[in-house]
Parts: C-alpha cells; structure tokens; sequence
C-alpha cells in the first residue's frame, strides 16, 4: 500500500538559514525535503539550482525531492544528481519529445523520476509516462498555478488524483500548493499519499504539528 510522504517545501523556509531549517524540519518528522527550481522561464520566478543543492547535500542527508519548473529539465540531469538531488519532477508540458530520454538519463544519474501537470494539463497526458516499461514513479499534480507559495488550494484538481489512484492503485501522487490542515481531507480521500506543504508548516507555531496531522489523514 502506499504511505504518506511528507515533504515540506523548503520555498517558505528562510533561503539564508537553508541548513538548520532543513535539519528542524526532519526533526520535527518531514520524511522528504521538497525543493523548488524555477528558471523564471516556465514560471515567472527565480529560485534555486544545483549549487544550492549541493550546499544543502554538505549539511543533511535527506531526501531531496526536486520539483523542475523549467523549461529545459535535460540540462539539470547531470548538475543535479552530482549535487545529491533525490527526486527528479520535470513537468509534462516541456518534455512531450523527450520524456523518454529524460527519464532513462534520471535513472541513470541515481535519480527517481517524477511527473507534474499544471492545473490545466489534462491528467491523461501522464498515462503514457507511467504505463511505458521505463515508468516515472511518481505523479505530481500541481493545486495551485506553479511559481509561488501562499495560493489557494484547487479542490477542482482532486478530479485528477481520483483518476490517477483508480488506474494506478500504488503509485506515488503528490500534491503540491495550498495545502495545509483545510485542505488535506480532500487530497487524501481523493488518494494523494504525497503532500508538500509550504506556508502551513511553516507559518505554524508548531510545525511538527502539522506535519503529524497531515501524515495522520493519510495513513488514517
Ligand atoms: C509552487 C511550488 C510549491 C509551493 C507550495 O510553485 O511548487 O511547492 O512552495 O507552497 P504552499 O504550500 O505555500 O502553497
Ligand atoms: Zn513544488
């Protein structure tokens, strides 16, 4: 069966203080580190990319789950893996062409593939990556337009993950943007089994809190 994944999203943590924010984080019960990279490109933000990684691999061996709002995923392959990067999310609107290279390359590199739509990417345009003999094996549906933390939560999405966890009963779907303890209900029933949270965990007096509530309305 699958089990939750917390990942807090380490967008809403203090960027000058990466290292002991991380290390409260897995302290306080994260299982995974979410990691958002943005080329200002795909998204109208700038975050980080391998060398900041790579500073953060030096202080903490968690798992580092790299979500890709780039427009070109195959250049950070290489760069990535070098600096400790776990999980590789590229999305699906770039890599029509070449999802299948990619995938073999982040595979290769040591790395997990993962795959995420944006809120208005039809879900089917995954089925391909995750049904072909070198599968992602991961789905993230994105519940908030990528770019920035602090949005509402898309209940429209949960369409989406019912869909994914009826076809694939144990593969890994995460959800990422506006979830906190209003909104985990709804992804969970829906089968969402890996949550990344920004401001909930870490606008919270006590995170650790959170990250033991949304863990508890997954696995129940
Ligand atoms: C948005 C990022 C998210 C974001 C989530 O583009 O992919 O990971 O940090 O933040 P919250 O939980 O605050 O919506
Ligand atoms: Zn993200």
């Amino acid at each position: 069966a699958v089990v939750a994944k917390i990942a807090p999203s380490m967008l809403s943590s203090d960027f000058a203080n990466l290292a002991s924010e991380a290390e409260r984080m897995i302290r306080f019960g994260a299982d995974w580190l979410h990691m958002d990279i943005m080329d200002r490109h795909f998204v109208p933000n700038l975050t980080i990319g391998a060398p900041v990684i790579e500073s953060l691999w030096k202080h903490t061996k968690a798992y580092l789950d790299c979500h890709l709002m780039v427009t070109n995923p195959l250049d950070y392959v290489e760069p990535l893996a070098k600096a400790g990067a776990s999980g590789f999310t590229f999305h699906v609107e770039v890599s029509k062409e070449n999802w299948r290279e990619l995938v073999q390359r982040i595979k290769s590199a040591g790395m997990r593939p993962g795959v995420a739509v944006k809120p208005s990417t039809p879900i089917e345009e995954v089925y391909p990556l995750v049904e072909h003999e070198n599968s992602v094996e991961m789905v993230l549906v994105m519940t908030v337009e990528p770019g920035f933390g602090g949005q509402k939560f898309m209940l429209e999405m949960m369409d989406k993950v019912r869909a994914l966890r009826k076809r694939f009963p144990s593969l890994d779907v995460e959800v990422d943007g506006g979830l906190g303890p209003s909104t985990i209900e709804a992804a969970a029933t829906a089968g969402a089994n890996c949550i990344v949270a920004g401001s909930s965990i870490f606008g919270a007096a006590e995170p650790a809190e959170i990250i033991k509530l949304l863990r508890k309305s997954v696995d129940g």
